[in-house]
């Protein structure tokens, strides 16, 4: 199978809408990352998702819709907490954990009583969704285990002659993933860490939303399997005063035993690493959010053995990024 890449036009978005209806699998745009679709009401389509990324079928999907309304149909029961959600940020880069209606396939969520909800604010995804007029059912649509998407180039490289469309939609604006909260109990949980902060989501509910620091909550399942991760091995530096100075040690630890080493790092430090390879990772954390996953893969295309990423603050977006460059080390300590 051939693997196009569309110009997101009216006539492309309708043939990829008629393609998702008429029970294939489509690559789409969001503000986030690209998603991998298919009508989630055809299971079919749904298990031909898991097959084409390769993803274990115990690791639900997120349903993406195009308005509210539709949200109430995907979900049983929409508590005051998720009502105060919808309204503060959909559109936009947040999931809802809500109970599920029974009509939804138990191979969407994996079996679980509950449905993660998204509403994309990117507009070819929000045209492509009213075209289609289905929920759809997406994962990120990278291989799993590779960094999501950010580019339709990076779901060539990893879905090339897997489905036959990807609708192009330009770089993801925020460059990470969707924050999941779960809103169909008592309590707000944070599972993922994400787009919108959690500070700002707190302000919103009017409360303090539970974490896996904070709590035992159990995250998502998919926040158990290796993730992110580019052929490169990939470090992480703690902050700190002498940050710089750890990275610069271990480039040149890693540099002398043959291994080729690249640095993200801010705009404004790059000169801190004299001839040292870096790549430049914008002004600030939304900058590099933005920028994250594209520099994991471009340093497998550009040859690196390894990666190695300047500390980010824990707070804001920093949590998702901090959370996505610790899985993709797969395990590293800290230097
Ligand atoms: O920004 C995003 O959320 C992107 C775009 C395409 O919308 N989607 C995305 O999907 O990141 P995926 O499948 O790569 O990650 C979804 C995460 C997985 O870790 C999965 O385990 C979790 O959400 N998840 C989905 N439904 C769930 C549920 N009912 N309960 C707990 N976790 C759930
Ligand atoms: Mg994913």
């Amino acid at each position: 199978m051939k693997t196009e890449i569309l110009a997101p036009n009216s006539h492309n978005i309708r043939l990829c809408a008629d393609y998702l209806i008429g029970g294939g699998v489509v690559a789409f745009p969001t503000e986030t990352v690209y998603g991998l679709g298919a009508d989630a009401m055809q299971p079919d389509a749904v298990r031909e998702v898991f097959r084409v990324k390769g993803r274990p079928a115990d690791n639900p999907l997120i349903v993406h819709i195009a308005s509210v309304q539709q949200l109430r149909e995907v979900a049983a029961q929409v508590s005051t907490m998720a009502e105060l959600l919808i309204n503060a940020f959909m559109p936009g880069a947040i999931t809802l954990l809500l109970k599920k209606n029974k009509y939804i396939p138990d191979c969407v969520t994996a079996g679980l009583d509950t449905v993660g909800v998204r509403m994309p604010s990117h507009a070819v995804c929000r045209a492509f969704l009213q075209a289609a007029d289905r929920f759809v059912c997406a994962p990120s649509a990278n291989t799993s285990t590779r960094p999501s998407p950010t580019l339709a180039e990076h779901v060539r490289a990893d879905l090339d002659g897997k489905i036959p469309y990807i609708l192009d939609g330009g770089a993801c604006d925020v460059g990470l993933e969707s924050t999941i909260i779960d809103v169909s109990g008592g309590v707000p949980r944070l599972l993922r860490a994400g787009g919108i902060p959690r500070e700002t989501i707190e302000e919103v509910l009017g409360c303090r939303v539970q974490t896996a620091q904070n709590s035992k909550v159990a995250l998502c399942p998919g926040m158990k399997y290796k993730h992110y991760a580019p052929r490169a091995e990939v470090y992480t530096a703690a902050c700190g005063n002498d940050m710089h100075a750890r990275i610069i040690q271990k480039y040149d630890d890693l540099t002398a035993s043959g291994r080729r080493t690249v640095v993200l790092c801010l705009t404004q430090h790059t000169h801190l690493y004299g001839q040292r390879a870096v790549y430049d990772m914008g002004r600030d954390y939304k900058e590099f959010a933005h920028n994250l996953f594209a520099a994991l893969r471009k340093a497998d295309s550009d040859g690196y053995d390894a990666v190695l990423i300047e500390g980010v603050p824990q707070d804001g977006i920093g949590a998702a990024i901090y959370n996505r460059i610790k899985k993709s080390s797969g395990g590293n300590a800290e230097i």
